[in-house]
């Protein structure tokens, strides 16, 4: 682990509450950029929104074990000025945003299944999967890989995973990717309503799934979790429809944008490409650096309960802070040359940050890792030749990013 960081001396004590706001429009350009230019000086920047960005990683690390910190509750849709609905609901019930003994019980139900041994035992299959897909386009020599890969194959493995019938897929996925624009604070004002109706479509789905298996049991996921939370009655209804809810928000968007990614960063590195064609060892460290240099999921939100002082710097009681997970991968303290894409890199953390960390860290990582690590596998072994046609722009730098198109060819 890196030392803490050092206080800067260029600012003066006097000016150290003042802390300086950043706009929309400073991170519109190149977040990375702003990031870098404020993580020099400051170990937390405020945000017009309201909510105070940590930006380092060795503090990050700490305030996401600290108990004087909490997840937001429903602090994040108040702060947008949304104070009912289903997407208020999803933060008033889901475990995401819960705390202590409640959130234990919301997560409970999910870890066994989603445990790192149960998700390796998926690894054929989701390669399979992710074979299939190619299949479909590989005779073509192009192809539109969000759509025609990154977006199908997660949704395919949750359904699976859920047993969520093949056919829901597209009509559910839509009303994800609506939702997830929410969950970020660039989100604009005309983008809520939209997003609160993709979460009522999105309810009446899982609660039309869920009776399903209530009336007739299938074996599947789904009905085993139901028979369990009715006969342990630690869940109320809305809460376990939240719960399938979030793991289907959580599964799908996040690994979405991630293979994106690593695709597109490696192509961009065209020797790096090439190693991992030739060496498939590397495809962990691929997967780990893809999502340093250009995370999918770029925070962590929490509130705090108590002052608290950051090097000097306070961050009051009852704020919504915003660990930048994204900002803190490319801190100079932990990585040389952090503006660099090297998937040899040996200053890889156990944890990957970009998981989070704490009683909240992903209870996807497996999973998203499988997923991620089998699509590098089956292209670069399929198709080595492949070529980068037009890179992707991903854009935001809070909570699920945003990515447009990507397309890529080959010679058949
Ligand atoms: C590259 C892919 C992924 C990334 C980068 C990612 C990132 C994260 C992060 C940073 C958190 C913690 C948030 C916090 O502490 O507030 C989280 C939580 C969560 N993730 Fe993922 N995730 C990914 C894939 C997945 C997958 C595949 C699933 C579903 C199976 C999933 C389900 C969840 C759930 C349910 C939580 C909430 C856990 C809790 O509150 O206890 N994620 N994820």
């Amino acid at each position: 682990m890196q030392a803490d960081p050092v206080q800067s001396p260029a600012i003066p004590m006097s000016a150290r509450c003042d802390l300086p706001v950043l706009t929309e429009e400073q991170f519109a350009e190149d977040p990375h950029a702003t990031f870098r230019r404020y993580r020099a000086d400051y170990p937390v920047v405020a945000h017009q929104a309201g909510s105070r960005f940590v930006l380092r990683q060795a503090d990050i690390e700490r305030l996401s074990r600290d108990p004087r910190l909490l997840a937001g509750g429903t602090a994040f849709p108040k702060m947008l000025g949304v104070t009912d609905g289903s997407l208020f609901d999803a933060f008033e019930y889901g475990m995401l945003t819960a705390n202590g003994d409640v959130h234990r019980r919301r997560r409970a139900p999910f870890s066994r299944t989603f445990a790192a041994r149960a998700m390796a035992e998926l690894r054929p299959v989701i390669r399979r999967t992710v074979e299939r897909l190619i299949e479909e386009w590989h005779a073509a020599g192009h192809v539109e890989f969000v759509e025609q890969f990154a977006a199908r194959l997660p949704a395919v493995v949750i359904s699976d995973l859920l047993g969520l019938p093949q056919g829901d897929i597209p009509a559910f996925t839509r009303h994800v990717y609506d939702v997830t624009r929410f969950i970020n604070i660039s989100v604009r004002p005309e983008e809520i309503p939209v997003a609160e109706d993709a979460m009522r479509h999105l309810l009446g789905y899982v609660e039309t799934v869920l009776d399903e298996r209530r009336r007739q049991p299938r074996g599947d996921f789904l009905s085993v979790f139901l028979a369990a939370a009715d006969q342990a009655g630690e869940l109320s209804p809305i809460e376990m429809l939240f719960q399938i809810i979030i793991l289907i928000i959580g599964g799908t968007d996040t690994t979405r944008v991630a293979a994106v990614m690593q695709v597109c960063l490696l192509l961009q590195h065209r020797e790096q490409w090439d190693e991992v064609c030739l060496d498939p060892a590397l495809i962990p460290a691929a997967v780990a650096e893809a999502l340093r240099y250009e995370p999918s999921v770029a925070s962590i939100g929490r509130v705090t309960t108590e002052d608290i002082d950051l090097h000097g710097f306070v961050i009051p009681a009852g704020t919504l802070c915003t660990l930048s997970t994204m900002s803190a991968m490319r801190d100079e303290r932990v990585h040389a040359n952090p503006d660099v894409f090297d998937i040899h890199r040996t200053t890889a953390t156990r944890l990957h940050p970009v998981f989070g960390a704490g009683a909240h860290r992903c209870i996807g990582e497996a999973l998203a890792r499988i997923e991620l690590e089998e699509s590098l596998g089956a292209l670069t072994t399929a198709i080595p030749h492949l070529r980068l046609e037009t890179a992707p722009t991903i854009r935001g730098y809070t909570g699920i990013r945003r990515i447009d198109h990507m397309h890529l060819s080959w010679t058949v």
